[in-house]
């Protein structure tokens, strides 16, 4: 439905690169901007992901997952993580976080998780996820709006 295309294209969100590592032991990641907080007690936040997503089984399948929160200058990072069939952990930058999952020490947050439950959403699969840990840098945040990558400070 194209007028809900054009509404969520009006809502800005952050840009986020999802982690997980597969069977094989081998990092996996897309560019995700549908990550909200959950819930306080306990700490947990939602992904929901695409299930035509080459990733799909593994984040589905996953026990653990993390959520990296791009800064602004991170933009050639989102369109990495958004290519399909591109390399996009050699040289990129990330390094294995406290439960081995790829975590990016540029990020403006690491939110390291264990996937709790996913839940079916048409075309869709809602990763629940509950944190054990965080870390935080302060810095601008990469924004998607208006189907581009944008800044808060527009100099
Ligand atoms: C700004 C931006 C936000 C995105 N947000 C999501 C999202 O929230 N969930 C999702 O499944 N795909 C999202 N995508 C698309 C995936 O990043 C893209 O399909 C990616 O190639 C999936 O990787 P995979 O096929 O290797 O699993 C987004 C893409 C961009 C550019």
């Amino acid at each position: 439905m194209e007028e809900f295309k054009e509404a969520m294209a009006a809502l800005a969100g952050g840009v986020c690169v999802v982690t997980a590592v597969d069977s094989e032991g081998a990092p996996r990641g897309f560019a995700a901007t549908s990550v909200t907080s959950v819930s306080m007690r306990p700490p947990m936040l939602l992904v929901c992901q695409s299930k035509s997503s080459g990733s799909y089984p593994v984040f589905a399948n996953c026990e653990h997952l993390t959520v990296n929160v791009l800064a602004a200058d991170q933009h050639e990072l989102a369109g990495l993580f958004s290519t399909p069939g591109a390399d996009r952990f050699t040289g990129t930058g990330f390094v294995p976080g406290p439960e081995g999952t790829p975590v990016h020490p540029d990020a403006l947050a690491s939110v390291e998780c264990r996937l709790r439950e996913t839940v079916d959403a048409g075309d869709h699969s809602v990763l629940m996820a509950e944190v054990l840990s965080v870390r935080t840098c302060p810095g601008e945040p990469l924004i998607y709006h208006d189907r581009r990558y944008q800044r808060l400070s527009q100099d």
